[in-house]
């Protein structure tokens, strides 16, 4: 299963990177937002930065809704750099558009997705990714990891060569999960990540470890 970032703020990247685990990024509107990235000049500059820092596919979400709108953005974004992965929602307009651009061999990533059905148009009309978002699937009372897990089993029924990538992801049991599940990638804040690392057994294990080493070298 591939690691990716779902931050659009540059520190969180290199330290992501630093940890040696990170296969690539996930942005969308409200992290670009977040990080105050405004105007399409900067939005692109950031894109490129991002694509500098990581090796690996970086998913840059359109804003357009209609047809024409979402394959002129896409065109673009998908211009600036190889490892762009051009993000586009769930509609109508916008499976089109995933068709349109699997032909003329740009990659995308299929966003908000919550149910098989999304995930079965998505993967028909040629998405490289699907994003099932598991974290506000939870939020209403229903089982996202669920969701993944029955993502995963059409895909492979089907031979289908779309990959899973859960997204709103809220912690680290739910990377555990989506493991489990067959997720081909997690994308995640970076606290979700770091929470991997975390067993009090291997922090007293390893104060022992050291105490031991201590003692005999008196
Ligand atoms: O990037 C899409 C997704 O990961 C958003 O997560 O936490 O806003 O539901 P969240």
């Amino acid at each position: 299963m591939r690691f990716f970032i779902d931050t659009a703020n540059l520190d969180q990247i290199r330290e992501a990177m630093d940890l040696g685990i990170l296969d690539g990024v996930t942005t969308n509107p409200s992290l670009m937002a977040k990080e105050g990235i405004r105007g399409e000049e900067n939005i692109r500059k950031h894109y490129v930065a991002i694509c500098e820092i990581v090796d690996g596919d970086v998913s840059a979400e359109v804003i357009a809704t209609d047809y024409e709108g979402i394959i002129r953005e896409g065109e673009a974004l998908a211009a600036l750099h190889p490892q762009v992965v051009v993000k586009v929602p769930m509609i109508r307009e916008g499976v089109k558009a995933i068709r349109a651009f699997h032909s003329k061999g740009i990659r995308t990533n299929c966003t908000l997705v919550f149910s098989p059905g999304q995930a079965i148009l998505a993967a028909k009309a040629g998405a490289t990714y699907v994003s099932p978002f598991i974290g506000r699937l939870d939020d209403v009372s229903t089982d996202g990891v669920e969701l993944i897990a029955r993502i995963v089993d059409i895909y492979r029924y089907y031979d289908l060569p779309t990959q899973v990538l859960a997204a709103s992801i809220r912690h680290s049991m739910h990377i555990v999960d989506c493991a489990e599940a067959g997720a081909d990638v997690v994308t995640c804040p970076l606290d979700p990540i770091l929470g991997l690392l975390k067993h009090p057994l291997t922090d007293i294990g390893l104060e022992k470890f050291l105490a031991d080493h201590r003692k005999s070298q008196q």
